[in-house]
């Protein structure tokens, strides 16, 4: 296998971890993409998001507002789409983690920014329990 295959297998491999639906997933790994082209993320600090390694890092921070954004879970205020949220997270948690995870991890920071950062990062411990 070349490099690039790899690359790909791997990423696909993480990515279905997050337990959406295929044609929901093929939308996250597009607007990935394209935001990682805004926000210049290393590869591996995005990976480790998804093992829960949250680093403060401003590029990973830009790139998770631009995902947050493009799926329509956040807008550029820094306001949540719930009823966007739920809905995709209704295929990876019980109904029970989705209240914790709503009530405790969908709350406004300082800035927008910090806003997406946190709560994916907080909700992203939820599929880890
Ligand atoms: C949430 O997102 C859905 C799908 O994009 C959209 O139809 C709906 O109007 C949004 N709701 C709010 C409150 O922005």
């Amino acid at each position: 296998m070349n490099q690039l295959v790899l690359v790909m297998v791997l990423i696909c491999s993480v990515y279905s971890q997050l337990q959406l639906p295929p044609e929901r997933l093929q939308v996250v790994m597009k607007y990935n993409a394209e935001c990682q082209k805004e926000s210049k993320v290393p590869q591996m600090m995005l990976m480790n998001t998804l093992r829960g390694e949250f680093e403060e890092d401003d590029r990973l921070k830009n790139h998770l507002f631009c995902l947050g954004k493009r799926m329509n879970y956040i807008d550029g205020e820094g306001n949540f789409n719930e009823t966007e949220i739920r809905k995709d997270m209704s295929t990876g948690l019980s109904n029970d983690r989705i209240e914790v995870a709503v009530k405790e991890c969908l709350v406004r920071k300082a800035t927008p920014i910090q806003t997406a950062f946190d709560s994916i990062h907080c909700i992203s411990k939820e599929y880890r329990l």
